[in-house]
């Protein structure tokens, strides 16, 4: 009965990092196996053609995606997993949507903002090489969170501004046209907020500093090992405050292991001993997943079959959905409306016959008036055929 929706997605520009996984995935996996929810992941392709022209880094990507959900313990039989653009009704709700909210909440969007800031400071206009879709990128994603009126929107910290504006759509659209849509939360893992990179700035693809999730041992052991600290060397107490590899560690440890190492910080651990402990304990996670992710990026016909039986699931959902929301701003077949009018009248006006046939054999009918109170009940006929004369002549009077 009160199931609460779970609804994410990931951008399928790059390959699936730390940050993801921990940001994202994990904490999504985690509440799709709860009960009393109902979760919906899916690809979000259509924003990835905001961030990238490259179609072959799309494709690979949505594999890698899709795989690295699968491999992290999605189960596509108990979750809604699907492809975005799988899923037309949400292009077209974010038209919706986009004559909902106003220009100058999109004016003030994170993204855009460091964009106009970048293009000031570079003395360029302002929107120089600023796209419509990045612009409406808050929209879209509106459009995604809406279409299934999910309740609860587990995102890294930096998404909580698009979900301020989700709830601005919804309650705009709502106040407009009535109550169609749930005001969906933002669910953000506190503990984690970003993961830091290998520089220390926030872990993403745009600073290319991050640790691909499914990357080899070895490599997981060497981008570990450039994670960057400071200059203290063994024996020096090290502090935790500010470290990359510490924020890293604690996102994959226990309470318990996370005090151990501060403990160990303060003792003065060398840096290298400190990753390779970091590096032991992230892979404990990570290695039963990674053989699952190379079967299934070896294997796309059986993400492709997966994508496909999720998008029917959504669209069972989605598709009457956008046709209320059509009825509901207007977009309707024109017949409906007279006919409707029509029909109520005509129905109105009209007697209701009902006939019957009794005990003695005989053919009967009563009639009734729109209330449905008996106005008269016949006399008994031989055969239905002769009733059926009679009220035809009560109708034509
Ligand atoms: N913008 C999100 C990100 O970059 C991805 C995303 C697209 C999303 N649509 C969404 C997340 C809807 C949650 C809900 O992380």
């Amino acid at each position: 009965m009160s199931t609460t929706r779970f609804l994410t997605g990931i951008t399928t520009s790059g390959t699936p990092h730390l940050g993801n996984y921990v940001g994202s995935i994990r904490p999504a996996v985690q509440a799709s196996l709860g009960s009393d929810v109902e979760s919906f992941y899916f690809l979000a392709d259509y924003h990835a053609l905001i961030k990238t022209g490259d179609p072959v880094r799309i494709q690979r990507s949505t594999l890698e995606v899709a795989a690295s959900w699968l491999a992290a313990g999605l189960n596509p039989d108990r979750v809604i997993f699907y492809r975005q653009s799988d899923i037309p009704e949400i292009p077209e709700l974010t038209w919706f949507l986009a004559c909902i909210l106003g220009k100058g909440i999109l004016n003030r969007a994170h993204a855009y903002k460091a964009a106009v800031d970048k293009n000031t400071a570079a003395g360029v206009d302002a929107d120089a090489d600023v796209t419509m879709g990045l612009f409406m990128y808050p929209v879209l994603m509106g459009a995604d969170i809406l279409m299934f009126n999910a309740h609860k929107v587990p995102v890294g910290r930096d998404q909580v501004q698009h979900i301020e504006m989700a709830r601005d759509m919804a309650n705009g659209f709502n106040h407009r046209y009535g109550e169609h849509f749930v005001i969906p939360d933002a669910v953000i893992e506190d503990k984690v907020a970003t993961l830091p990179g290998l520089d220390g700035r926030k872990m993403s693809k745009s600073y290319d500093n991050t640790i691909p999730l499914f990357a080899s041992r070895s490599q997981l052991q060497k981008l570990i090992a450039g994670i960057v600290t400071d200059s203290r060397t063994p024996g020096q107490a090290k502090s935790t405050e500010g470290s990359a590899l510490f924020q890293i560690f604690r996102a994959f440890a226990s309470d318990e292991e996370t005090d151990h190492l501060r403990l160990a910080f303060t003792d003065g651990i060398a840096w290298s001993d400190a990753k390779r402990h970091v590096f032991d304990r992230i892979d404990r996670e990570l290695a039963p997943m990674r053989e699952t992710y190379h079967a299934l990026i070896n294997d796309p016909a059986r993400i492709e079959t997966i994508l496909a039986a999720g998008a029917n699931r959504a669209r069972a959902i989605a598709t009457p959905f956008m046709h209320q929301l059509r009825h509901a701003v207007g977009l309707r077949d024109l017949r409906t409306a007279s006919s409707m009018t029509t029909a109520k009248t005509t129905k109105a006006a009209q007697p209701v016959f009902k006939q019957y046939r009794k005990k003695d054999g005989k053919f009967y009918f009563k009639r009734f008036n729109a209330q449905g109170q008996l106005l008269m009940q016949s006399e008994g006929f031989d055969s239905p055929q002769v009733a059926a004369q009679a009220i035809a002549a009560l109708q034509a009077q």
